[in-house]
């Protein structure tokens, strides 16, 4: 695998300099302004395929060599896109395969963009074309230093190829019919296929209620992405086989298996648009936090921060500009959890078309004299002063297990409630666990786990194989697990487990799930813990017969009042906890303190006002605060990498300030 190697944290961002050749005056202009702003970074050429190719087969690449060579001479360094995630009016007017079909068979007109099928031979043949053109050409260009693949990879095409595809699939996958129609136990509602041509894709418009089709279908869907990917990436690898490949992956997203596709890439990338000046700025900034960790577990290496607005954006419902400050702590907050980068979509405003009111580091206003302008200039020199802390990795021993395939099956899930919460329950395990200032990796449950020392696996509702060996083990070598509520339920095609909930978990939880209750939106049932303490709980209630497990807390409402609802299963040389509720944040943040207390897991800080974020990168601490009011805490001594004065004690951080404290050892 190719490596990253920047000689500094990249700055910078999407630059398209495609929609402004014919004004030769401001592709000058950008390059003052790039290094005025303390830009060091573009990605270039996203988007851009009707420029390159105007015509079939007539490449066009003259334009794009100026630019990079302007760069180059001016120390700029450059992720070099393929321009996949759009494409030419000519293409899909001459080869109408090229574009989707969606669930109800229909196939769309040209349009939009990521609007392409990527089984088409005639796209592969296009893509792979015009990637290995580029690379022939800009391949060994000096200001090249990567590929960003594509844009944000995403959605599904329905066509007669996808499906032809699919049943190719699911033949490998099962073998037989009979073996099929088994793991999706077809024989409810009458729906044993009989023969391979009748297996389609899920749709609203058809079959929606087989649960392992859909499973498998949302499978396909990564495995084709993959495919697609991996047609792209050919020439590149071949061609630059120095030359790290990446692709930007979204928040939160679950369209695909990021474990998967991350497989496939040199180095991860994401896009992040944190909804700051929200009602609640600490989850915010909690789920800014999660994205970055999930980015660096996937490989365990840094990423790319390959886009963030230096502003707003312009598709949230309410797009807040970015109060003085957040701009800075915003990038800082990505670095201190793991990325080499801070890049921005987008440079330069577009005059027209969609997104001409979305955030840039030059506005329509054309020059540097902007308060976004001096923003960004101010991250150029903060990044400078923290590159210390590149290539470093945060030496994680707590791990939470979000897993997008159970995400999947959740969401398919009927019963006992709509929305089960998997999102929010994960969250929240998660604030628990950063409001203690630990570094946390986020790994699915395909993931080895012998280096951790607590594992919190919420809702694990489907076991795919191996994963119950896995937290077996990890508990029985010392681990400390922490489980919840409606977990071990299905396979990995969704069939139920039999002879007792939690399946496979079972002897190590030490307990069994008899009944599960639902909760109102508004109602709430109460844990009593053995000490007196009690918590509120929603959503819902598992009743629980502990077998091995001894019970820690007991509900306090309904007709299961007095039951056990927390409990701790010995199992070995560790221990597995099963919280068979969704406690309130309170409980979460007693439980997991004594925990890491008992685990003997270090903190970094000792304690973190709310709203405040520690993360440590090789020797730098970094401390942010994100509420709008003061904080004052105590600090670890270090030399604050601002003053280069000895820091620490008793600190104040105003608002939206931070401390990058250089701390004497590695930790
Ligand atoms: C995504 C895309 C960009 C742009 C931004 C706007 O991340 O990758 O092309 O549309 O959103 O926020
Ligand atoms: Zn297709």
């Amino acid at each position: 695998m190719a490596e990253l190697k920047l000689p500094f944290i990249g700055h910078g961002g999407d630059y398209n300099p495609d929609q402004w050749l014919d004004r030769p005056d401001i592709l000058e202009e950008d390059i003052r302004l790039m290094k005025l702003a303390g830009c060091n970074l573009m990605s270039v050429g996203i988007f851009a395929w009707a420029a390159l190719e105007p015509r079939e087969g007539e490449y066009d690449f003259d334009w794009l060599e100026r630019v990079l060579d302007r760069l180059h001479e001016n120390g700029i360094s450059v992720f070099l896109a393929t321009p996949s995630g759009a494409r030419p009016a000519w293409m899909s007017q001459k080869y109408p395969e090229v574009l989707r079909v969606r669930e109800d068979g229909q196939r769309n007109f040209h349009g939009g963009r990521h609007n392409h099928c990527y089984t088409s031979p005639v796209y592969r043949r296009f893509v792979s074309g015009i990637n290995r053109a580029l690379a022939e050409r800009f391949g060994h260009h000096p200001a090249v230093v990567g590929w960003h693949i594509s844009n944000e990879l995403g959605g599904e095409c329905h066509c007669e190829l996808c499906q032809q595809a699919f049943r190719e699939a699911l033949k490998a996958r099962y073998g037989t019919l009979e073996a099929l129609n088994k793991a999706w136990w077809t024989g409810f509602w009458s729906k044993t296929y009989t023969d391979w041509s009748q297996l389609r894709s899920p749709s609203r418009v058809g079959e929606s209620c087989i649960h392992g089709l859909t499973l498998a279908w949302r499978r396909f869907v990564t495995e084709r992405t993959i495919d697609f990917l991996r047609v792209e990436v050919a020439p590149l690898r071949k061609l630059t086989p120095d030359l790290p490949v990446t692709t930007n992956m979204m928040e939160m997203f679950e369209g695909l298996d990021y474990e998967q596709l991350a497989k496939e890439l040199d180095f991860t990338s994401m896009d992040s648009y944190p909804r700051w000046g929200g009602p609640d700025e600490e989850w915010t900034a909690l789920c800014a936090a999660f994205n970055y960790d999930w980015m660096r577990s996937l490989k365990q290496k840094p990423f790319a921060l390959m886009e963030s607005t230096p502003s707003q954006v312009n598709w949230h419902d309410v797009c807040k500009l970015k109060k003085p400050g957040m701009h800075v702590l915003a990038s800082l907050q990505a670095v201190a959890h793991g990325a080499d980068t801070v890049q921005y979509f987008q440079w330069r405003k577009s005059r027209g078309a969609a997104e001409k009111f979305h955030g840039a580091v030059v506005d329509h206003a054309g020059h540097e004299h902007t308060r976004t302008f001096r923003d960004v200039q101010a991250v150029g020199e903060l990044l400078r002063r923290i590159d210390g802390a590149r290539g470093a990795m945060p030496q994680a021993r707590v791990a939470l297990v979000y897993d997008t395939q159970n995400r999947w099956a959740l969401s398919d899930c009927q019963g006992p409630l709509r929305d089960l919460k998997y999102l929010d329950t994960v969250l929240e395990h998660y604030r628990a666990l950063k409001r203690l200032g630990l570094a946390v990796d986020i790994v699915d449950q395909t993931r080895a786990l012998s280096g951790y020392q607590l594992v919190a696996a919420p809702m694990l509702y489907m076991l795919r194989p191996g994963a119950a060996e896995r937290l077996t083990r990890f508990v029985a070598e010392g681990g400390t697990l922490v489980c919840s509520c409606f977990t071990g339920r299905v396979d990995e095609d969704d069939l139920c487990f039999l002879g007792g909930f939690p399946g496979p978990l079972r002897a190590l939880l030490g307990l069994w799930v008899e009944e599960t209750d639902a909760l109102y939106p508004d109602e709430r049932n109460g844990i009593r813990m053995a000490d007196g303490r009690r918590y509120a709980c929603s959503t819902m209630c598992d009743l629980i017969h502990p077998e091995t497990a001894e019970t820690l807390g007991s509900y306090t409402d309904d007709f299961y009042a007095g039951e056990s609802c927390v409990t701790v299963n010995s199992f070995e040389a560790g221990k597995a906890y099963y919280i068979a509720t969704r406690p309130e944040a309170d409980f979460l943040d007693d439980f997991y303190a004594r925990l890491v207390h008992n685990a003997g897991i270090a903190r970094p800080v000792a304690q973190l006002p709310r709203g405040v974020q520690a993360a440590v990168r090789g020797d730098m601490l970094f401390v942010m605060n994100f509420n709008g009011e003061e904080v004052r805490m105590e600090l670890p001594e270090g030399t604050d990498i601002l003053t280069g004065l000895t820091a620490g004690g008793r600190t104040g951080l105003p608002p939206l300030g931070y401390r990058v404290l250089r701390l004497g050892e590695k930790r």
